[in-house]
């Protein structure tokens, strides 16, 4: 036997000895054990299991699958975030390498909304899009997650919650509330309030934990201590324009494509007043105010170059 393997196996012998096992009945597992395959390792079966459209048109499948593409990459961006807000003590570099990487993915998302916008059929869209009432993307908890885990829950309020103590109070006057109104009645929709039913709670805990180590607190620190550099500056004023913005123009551009009928607007799945509710410029959604310039904050929701 090769000194390699003898040292690997004493290494094994000391790692089991530690924990009280027995080395040779897990070499007898590593034996019975069979070779690990691609498919079972990224559960191909099960992935390919989970596109299920409500209605016979064909183009319902690339809805639901880009919409869990989509959900994939915020899991990965959550996943970045959850990095930088744990660790001790954080530098600069660690916290841009991981700002370029969720760069990255909501570049792709942005590139890639085309398969939205021009890779369906309309009528096929209108038809199938009724048997998904009243759920919207605006549902989605990810989406919500990732502005709760960027920035101070104050900078995600329509206004200024003056008598609003708590997060809980707060959560009240978040903006995407004031977008989910019904357009016939002026109450919430169903959409929101089945959202909050579901997942209001737990995104008030999420923003009560990530008061202090959000993105833009952590930033914040490394700024007061003098350690934040020009790239970090550089890639956190691009992912505030990319979510508030840039991606939030090209969804835009869906509702647009699909929704816009002279002179009338289709109804949103949503019931909101989409029309006055999606566009960045009435959102003014900004993650690191201080990042940003007086006039570049007033021109919030225009393209710019970041
Ligand atoms: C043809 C494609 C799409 C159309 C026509 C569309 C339309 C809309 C509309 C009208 C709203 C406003 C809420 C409502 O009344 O329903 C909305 C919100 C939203 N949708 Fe979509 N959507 C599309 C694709 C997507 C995709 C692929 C995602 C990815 C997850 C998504 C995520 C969202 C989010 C996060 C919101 C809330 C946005 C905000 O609060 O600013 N949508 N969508």
């Amino acid at each position: 036997m090769s000194e390699t393997l003898t040292d690997k196996l004493n290494q094994l012998e000391q790692k089991f000895a530690a924990m009280g096992q027995d080395m040779a009945s897990y070499l007898e597992g590593l034996l019975q054990a069979d070779y690990l395959t691609y498919w079972d390792y990224i559960h191909l079966d099960t992935l390919l299991s989970l596109q299920n459209p409500k209605t016979a048109y064909p183009d319902e499948l690339i809805f639901v699958t880009y919409h869990q593409i989509t959900e994939l990459y915020f899991k990965l961006i959550l996943h970045e975030i959850a990095q930088i807000a744990q660790t001790q003590p954080l530098t600069s570099a660690f916290f841009t390498a991981r700002m370029q990487r969720i760069n990255r993915y909501f570049g792709l998302l942005e590139d890639s909304f085309g398969v939205m916008i021009t890779g369906m059929e309309r009528e096929q869209f209108l038809n199938f899009r009724m048997a998904l009432l009243p759920s919207s993307g605006f549902q989605s908890v990810q989406f919500r997650q990732i502005e709760i885990v960027s920035t101070d829950f104050q900078n995600l309020l329509t206004e200024p919650a003056d008598n609003a103590n708590t997060l809980a109070d707060q959560y009240d006057y978040i903006y995407w509330k004031r977008g989910a109104t019904e357009l016939a009645t002026q109450q919430k929709t169903l959409t929101l309030r089945q959202f909050d039913k579901q997942y209001g709670a737990s995104l008030v805990r999420l923003a009560e934990n990530y008061q202090t180590t959000n993105l833009n607190r952590r930033f914040q620190e490394l700024e007061q201590d003098g350690q934040a550099t020009n790239d970090l500056r550089d890639a956190l004023r691009e992912y505030d324009h990319r979510v508030n913005v840039r991606w939030k123009l090209a969804h835009l551009r869906s509702a647009v494509q699909y929704l816009q009928k002279e002179p009338d607007a289709v109804r949103a799945t949503g019931g909101t007043n989409w029309q006055t509710y999606l566009p960045p410029v009435q959102q003014q959604r900004i993650f690191f105010p201080t990042l940003w310039s007086l006039q570049e904050r007033e021109n919030w929701g225009r393209l710019f170059g970041t």
